[in-house]
Parts: structure tokens; C-alpha cells; sequence
């Protein structure tokens, strides 16, 4: 059976995944995660007695402990979620998104390499790519669309994927890259937009919507995206870059409308604040060569994605209120304080 190292795999979308590859693959997963703020163990909870599963808590960029990982797991694949993910976050600082997503990216590479892993697998974002034209709805990011990322987080994940090309190109490092479009579903940390204004509606407080609410996102529920990772995975070209995208465009206003009255409640409670700045307009993913090569879809419709996301935030407050409490209070009134 093969061993899969799965970095980030206490976070939304790793430990969605790690509980997807297990239910449905033969696999051993072992979670390599630093827990920061992001990462949670009781997303796991029901898995971690799995003997298929085991988790360790270590920092993707310790090469020392990166390398001891990999050989005591006799690790042969390796799917790189680890990284800092929220743009807001990378405006107010960005050493720790070029610590962790491009050094950490580097020193899993170079590990992987020297132990000749047979595949690694980047997970990546449109991000990368910038923003669209809103007034061309035809024009969608492919993968050969120029990186020209506008965050210092989509910069960092964009330096990451040259790093992973440059060692498919100069080492013949077995790669596999794919980037997806905004993902939603449960266990999402509540400081991405549908979980927080979720959040916010539940607790009867204000939904504080950026700019005029018309900026775009191409919205994808998690379980499809790991289903694509797999498909990748399993039957992807080394070298080659996938995108991932459900066609699914909205404005965010529409999104946060949709859930104010999903919860009965009125407009009343949505408030414009100040723009986030160099706030990227439009993504869109055109994901044909996914669909074509390697026949993957999304299995989700967005009305019933987003039906059952918002079902578990309401079953699950406890989870969601311990999570938005202590630190993430500081960072809230830090991002949102001078809105
Ligand atoms: P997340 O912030 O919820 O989780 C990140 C996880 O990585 C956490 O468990 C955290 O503890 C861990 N981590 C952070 N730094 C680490 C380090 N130095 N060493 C080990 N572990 C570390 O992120 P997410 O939304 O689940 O995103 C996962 C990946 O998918 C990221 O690479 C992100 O760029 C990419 N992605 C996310 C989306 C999205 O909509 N959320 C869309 C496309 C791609
Ligand atoms: P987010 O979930 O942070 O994802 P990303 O910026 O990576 O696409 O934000 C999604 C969209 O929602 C983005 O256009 C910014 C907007 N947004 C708000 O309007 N208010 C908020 O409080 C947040 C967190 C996001």
C-alpha cells in the first residue's frame, strides 16, 4: 500500500481531504501539520483512530524533521496543502506566507528529491493567475494564462509553483501542480468570506461586505476538489499544471444575500466597509483540460453545497465559536478595526 504524506492536513480543506482519501482510497495518510491558528485536530476526530491514519505535529520548513518524516514513514507520495491561506492575513504581513509557502515548499522539494519520491503533488490556486475583466465573462483562467499574482499570498503560492516546475524541469522531479478556484464547505476557518458571514448572520451581528460587494469568485465545495486532487493524482502528466473549477461564478453580495435568507434574516445586517486593498475583481476557472484528459467533474451543484455547508455550521456553533475566540479576536479587530 502506498504511504501519502499529506501536509496541512488539520485545516479545511487537508482534513476534509485526509477523511475523503480514507473513506474511499487505499492509502496510508500520514498528516504532517504545524497546528497553527488554522489547523485543528477535532476536524479529525473521527478518523484519528483510523489504522490507516497517524498525525504529526511538525513545521514543513524543519528540514531535519521533514527528512526523519519521510524515511521512518517510508513516504513514496506527497501532496503539499501546508501554507498560510488568507489574503487579509498576507496584507497586514507577509514573512510568514514566504516562510512557510515558498521556504516550506523549498525544503519539502529538496527532502523529496534526495529520497526519490515518486510523486508530489502541489496544491495551488487561481489565485496565481490575478484577476479577470469582470465585463468578459468569456475569458476564464487556463493553465496557460500569465501568473501575474496581485496578494502577497497569491504571490508566495505563485513563487512556490515556479519553484515545484523549476525541479520537474532541472531534476526530472516527478510534479503534478493543480489550481483550484475559492473552495467552501465544513470545517472552513470562519475569516473566509462564506463561513464568516455564516457566522456573523447566526450571531445577529453585522455582515461586513468589501468594496460594492461585486467582486467575483468561481465558488467550488471542497469534497469536489479533493475528488480532483485525487483524479490528478492518480492519472496526471508529471510537469503539467490542472485547474480545478466548478463554473460557478458569483458576486460576492449575491453569496452573502443568499445566506441571509437561507438564516431569515433581512439585508439590514449587511454593512459596506473599506476595500481591501489591491482587492483582485474576477476569478474565473475554465477547467476543460481536467474534464477532457483526466475526466473529472464536480459532483456538487452550488445549491446543494451551500445548503449543506450552512446546515453544518448551524449544527456545529460549538466548533466554530471556539474557534473564533482568543487569538482570532486580535487578528479580527486588527483587519477590521480601521474598516
Ligand atoms: P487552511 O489555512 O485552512 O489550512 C492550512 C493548514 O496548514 C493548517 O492546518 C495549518 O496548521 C497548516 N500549516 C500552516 N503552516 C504550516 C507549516 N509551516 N508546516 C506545517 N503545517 C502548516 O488552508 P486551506 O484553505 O485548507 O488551504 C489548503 C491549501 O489549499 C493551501 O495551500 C491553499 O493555498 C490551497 N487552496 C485553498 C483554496 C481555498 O479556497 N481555501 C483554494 C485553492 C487552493
Ligand atoms: P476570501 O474568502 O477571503 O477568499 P479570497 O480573497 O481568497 O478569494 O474572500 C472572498 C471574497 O469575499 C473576496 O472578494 C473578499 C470578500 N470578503 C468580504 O467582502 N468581506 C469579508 O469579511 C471577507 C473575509 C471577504
Amino acid at each position: 500500500m502506498k504511504n501519502l504524506l499529506v501536509t496541512g492536513g488539520a485545516g479545511f480543506i487537508g482534513s476534509n481531504f485526509v477523511k475523503y482519501v480514507l473513506a474511499n482510497f487505499d492509502y496510508n495518510v500520514i498528516n504532517l501539520d504545524k497546528l497553527t491558528y488554522a489547523g485543528n485536530l477535532e476536524n479529525l476526530s473521527d478518523i484519528e483512530k483510523n489504522p490507516k491514519y497517524k498525525f504529526v505535529k511538525a513545521d514543513i520548513c524543519e528540514e531535519k524533521d521533514v527528512n526523519e518524516i519521510l524515511q521512518k514513514y517510508e513516504i513514496d507520495t506527497i501532496i503539499n496543502f501546508a501554507a498560510e491561506s488568507h489574503v487579509d492575513r498576507s496584507i497586514l504581513g507577509s514573512k510568514e506566507f514566504v516562510v512557510t509557502n515558498v521556504l516550506g515548499t523549498q525544503v519539502l522539494l529538496d527532502a523529496a528529491k534526495n529520497l526519490k519520491i515518486e510523486k508530489f503533488l502541489q496544491v495551488s490556486t487561481d489565485e496565481v493567475y490575478g484577476s479577470l475583466p469582470e465585463d468578459k465573462k468569456e475569458i476564464k483562467f487556463t493553465e496557460s494564462t500569465s501568473i501575474t499574482p496581485s496578494s502577497p499570498y497569491s504571490a508566495s503560492k505563485a513563487s512556490a509553483d515556479m519553484l515545484c516546475h523549476s525541479y520537474f524541469h532541472t531534476h526530472n522531479f516527478p510534479i503534478l501542480i493543480t489550481r483550484c478556484s475559492n473552495n467552501y464547505g465544513p470545517y472552513q476557518f470562519p475569516e473566509k468570506l462564506i463561513p464568516l458571514m455564516i457566522a456573523k448572520a447566526l450571531g445577529g451581528e453585522k455582515l461586513p461586505v468589501y468594496g460594492d460587494g461585486k467582486n467575483i469568485r468561481d465558488w467550488l465545495y471542497v469534497e469536489d476538489h479533493c475528488s480532483g486532487i485525487m483524479t490528478v493524482l492518480e492519472k496526471g502528466k508529471f510537469g503539467e499544471v490542472y485547474n480545478i473549477g466548478g463554473n460557478n461564478e458569483w458576486y460576492n453580495i449575491d453569496i452573502v444575500k443568499l445566506i441571509l435568507k437561507r438564516l431569515g434574516k433581512g439585508e439590514e445586517f449587511i454593512t459596506y466597509v473599506k476595500d481591501r486593498p489591491g482587492h483582485d475583481r474576477r476569478y474565473a476557472i475554465d477547467s476543460g483540460k481536467i474534464q477532457r484528459e483526466l475526466g473529472w467533474k464536480p459532483a456538487h451543484l452550488f445549491e446543494e453545497g451551500i445548503e449543506k455547508t450552512i446546515k453544518w455550521y448551524i449544527e456545529n456553533e460549538s466548533w466554530w465559536k471556539k474557534v473564533m475566540s482568543g487569538e482570532y479576536q486580535k487578528y479580527f479587530e486588527k483587519n477590521y478595526g480601521n474598516k
